[in-house]
């Protein structure tokens, strides 16, 4: 055999909850699934189909950091949003996804590590080795609602930590960064001389007005480089598209040079395509469409499931103000993954939190996407299901 690398070394062996899974299907009864994330599969709206025809789609236009007009409408999008940025302080990719492949290749030396909270969504470990960099989790302590705490910040770095990633609001916790929690991380971020890298794929996502939340760190005049990452995938629910962005803030000087530094990144790979690119205006004018859609199913699927919880449930709800998740906090016994089993046996798909690193007890992941008529039909197996475990 070939000698492969270690950082593509990942494991295939199914877990037993994707075997259930497999085993149900074949037998021809899928479950109704709580754990969709595909926007593009739930019935919310999609853009007119003309908008991807643009005129000039053929012409190859190599800008590296992308076309001027696209940049141009990013910039916009995000003044709509109430943050002023000039389009040459961001930088196009094909996703959000490439831009931390793009980052990790600015910031790290091969062994070098970056800072990934805990829980979250199971993407950086990947994302990071396959640029030969290691993850390190700090904790977002339940205690403050999955809030950032600098100390925990802090007390996760290493002698190679180069950056520290947050989710803004967290993935799938739903917690917005609050200006306190920025102020004391732009602290340990300027002492231990590391970059930010904020994902804010869902901050359009609140589900209700709050004062002193953060949105996008991008604008603000912090003391270390800063990486504001977000995309169609989430903002217009075209993950399909392969279209990201990032906005790199920071000193001046420091930000001079990322800029340059990505612009030779990106005019290596010339990855975006130019028809999403020229189609971009009209798909970031569909954006508000989308997001009201999406709102609306979010917060209807979550009232339907505060109001099953029956009174005195040996399970919560756990509080949240963004995104697209819900978390429960379920008895410990007899196990998350055991109840994943027993409620895929009853007919519900649900994730257990250890696909995020939750740790500190038992839970379990719900996907406020799935369309109503399938969430409603889960509460009640759900519901049994958990009382059962009290
Ligand atoms: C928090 C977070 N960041 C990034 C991504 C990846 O987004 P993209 O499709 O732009 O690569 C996801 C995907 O679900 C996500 O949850």
């Amino acid at each position: 055999m070939s000698r492969f690398s270690l950082r593509s070394d990942f494991s295939r062996t199914p877990n037993p909850l994707a075997e259930a899974l497999a085993g149900l299907r074949a037998q021809g009864l899928p479950p109704l699934d709580l754990t969709v994330s595909n926007p593009t599969r739930v019935g919310l709206p999609a853009p007119d189909a003309g908008a991807l025809h643009p005129p000039g789609a053929f012409d190859y236009a190599p800008e590296a950091l992308g076309l001027p007009s696209a940049r141009e409408a990013v910039a916009g999008y995000l003044r709509s949003r109430g943050t002023a940025v000039s389009p040459e302080h961001l930088v196009l990719s094909a996703s959000t996804s490439e831009s931390y492949g793009w980052l990790f290749k600015l910031l790290c030396e091969p062994g070098d590590d970056v800072l990934v909270p805990a829980p979250c969504y199971p993407l950086f470990e990947h994302l990071a080795r396959l640029e030969a960099v290691q993850t390190r989790s700090y904790r977002l302590p339940l205690a403050h609602g999955f809030g950032l705490d600098a100390g925990e910040v802090e007390a996760a770095l290493g002698p190679r930590t180069r950056a520290v990633l947050i989710i803004n609001p967290g993935n799938p916790t739903g917690h917005f960064l609050h200006e306190g929690e920025l102020a004391a991380l732009a602290d340990v971020c300027a002492r231990h001389r590391l970059a930010l890298i904020s994902d804010e794929v869902f901050a359009d996502y609140a589900w209700a007005p709050a004062p002193g939340r953060v949105m996008t760190v991008a604008g603000r005049a912090l003391p270390m480089p800063t990486f504001s990452l977000s995309g169609l995938s989430k903002v217009a629910g075209l993950p399909g598209l392969k279209l990201g962005w990032m906005h790199v803030g920071g000193p001046d000087a420091a930000r001079d040079e990322a800029l340059a530094r990505l612009e030779w990144v990106a005019d290596t790979y010339l990855s975006v395509a130019t028809p999403v690119q020229l189609a971009l205006p009209r798909l970031l004018a569909h954006a508000p469409v989308f997001q009201q859609a999406l709102l609306e199913r979010v917060r209807a699927n979550r009232e339907h499931l505060a109001r099953a919880r029956p009174p005195g449930a040996t399970w919560d709800v756990l509080p949240a103000h963004g995104g697209w998740s819900a978390v429960l906090r379920i008895p410990r016994e007899p196990g998350e993954e055991a109840m994943c089993l027993a409620l895929l046996e009853a007919g519900v798909l649900v994730q257990p939190g250890y696909f995020y690193d939750f740790g500190g007890g038992a839970f379990l992941v719900l996907s406020l996407l799935t369309p109503p008529e399938d969430f409603i039909a889960a509460l009640a197996p759900l519901t049994r299901v958990l009382g059962a475990a009290g």
